[in-house]
């Protein structure tokens, strides 16, 4: 498991634990545990009730909000020192990667281009397995960083269906042991 992981997950079980905590108190709160009880309902104590749960649930809201925003993934695709740049160019059917060797250990930056429709540019390791995907969508650059850590072949997969020879849009490149 990668930190980011393990810090999504205990943050996600911290929070189911407290919501389950919030749900047992509300639950004693509103339930009566005497018996032949007479009912006088005071309104405007309810009404002072109401605003203080509504509080809680703003603040509660705004904790999590401002807890979690820093585990937000987004930029992180953004260019960097020391990235090794691939230009990926997609087109009915094929791939066309430069440079098409890569050295594994060093992020990788892709840069996916289409010169036609959409595609999906997918690359799987030697045993089949989705590592990351991404759109190729027409004029536009999409960007994905990613780290290759074991050298050896790897396989480019169209995951967007572009037309009738979508299944052949195959292609492979090798990620080769840093010297
Ligand atoms: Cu390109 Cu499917």
């Amino acid at each position: 498991m990668n930190p980011t992981a393990l810090t999504i997950t205990v943050a996600y079980s911290a929070v189911v634990l407290v919501a389950a905590v919030a749900i047992l108190i509300v639950w004693r709160s509103t339930h009566s545990f005497e018996r032949n009880r007479k009912d006088t309902t005071d309104t405007h104590r309810l009404a002072e009730g109401e605003k203080g749960w509504f509080m809680f649930a703003v603040a509660a809201l705004a904790v999590l909000l401002l807890a979690t925003l820093a585990f937000i993934p987004y930029g992180d695709n953004a260019k960097a020192e020391g990235q090794q740049e691939v230009l990926v160019e997609s087109q009915q059917f094929a791939w066309v990667m430069t440079p098409s060797t890569i050295t594994a250990g060093v992020p990788v930056r892709f840069a996916v281009t289409t010169l036609d429709v959409n595609h999906g540019f997918a690359v799987y390791n030697d045993d089949n397995v989705l590592l990351f995907q991404i759109q190729a969508v027409p004029e536009h650059t999409s960007h994905i960083v990613y780290t290759f850590k074991v050298p050896g072949r790897y396989q480019i997969v169209c995951l967007e269906f572009c037309g009738v020879n979508h299944h052949t849009m195959l292609s492979a490149f090798t990620v080769e042991e840093a010297r």
